[in-house]
């Protein structure tokens, strides 16, 4: 079975975890990706961002949400008051996964399989450990189901603050909409305002 589990260390923080990472091979993605895109921030953060996986932008740069879901995130982040000091950021799969548009010349996002997200989980179960955040914000299903389970789903479990299951220290995790399907959505604006509000949410319960 995929699992990244073999490649983590046995033992330091965060920067033995993401040098190791940078050599995980625990899942076919790291074939056609650039590197693996490790989590960002905080070491200690209050709050931890949880996405679906790195896009064309963050696998040439190394580093999660620079593209354009990214700037969305950021600007959202902003209107609800986060501070992006206290904040840790990451993604439930680690590598880029696409296929290539040959007629465009473009690289194009496909959803990583629940196969690829369970393997990877072990990276962001390390994360979670190793930063302890009071509060991780689960963007989108595919984050959601990694932290909350298989039956989630965001049309009924977003907006409230819920246990995370097996946390050991009280983290509490609460789930919204992906920044690329506000992108995408024909009624962005709504969704846009969704997002903030469920970050204000997020906020004001930490
Ligand atoms: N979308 C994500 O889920 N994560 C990123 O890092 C960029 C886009």
């Amino acid at each position: 079975a995929y699992d990244a589990t073999p490649y983590l260390p046995s033992r330091g923080g965060l920067p033995a975890h993401r040098e190791a990472a940078a050599e995980c091979r625990g899942c076919p993605l790291h074939r056609d990706a650039t590197g693996t895109v490790f989590g960002r921030g905080a070491p200690h953060a209050r709050l931890m961002l949880v996405g679906e996986q790195p896009g064309d932008q963050e696998d040439r740069e190394g580093v999660p949400f620079v593209g354009p879901a990214g700037r969305l995130l950021h600007r959202a982040l902003e209107e609800a008051g986060i501070d992006e000091e206290d904040l840790y950021v990451t993604n439930a799969v680690k590598h880029f996964k696409f296929a290539r548009d040959e007629a465009r010349g473009r690289r194009v996002h496909k959803t990583p399989t629940v196969r690829e997200a369970r393997a990877c989980r072990p990276w962001l179960m390390a994360e979670l450990r190793l930063v302890s955040p009071e509060l991780v914000v689960a963007l989108g299903a595919t984050a959601g189901r990694a932290l909350l389970g298989p039956s989630f789903r965001v049309g009924t479990d977003r907006g409230v603050p819920r246990p995370l299951p097996d946390a050991e220290d009280g983290t509490r995790v609460l789930a919204t909409v992906h920044p690329s399907a506000v992108l995408r959505a024909p009624d962005r604006q709504e969704m846009y305002a969704g997002l903030v509000a469920d970050l204000r949410t997020a906020a004001d319960s930490l």
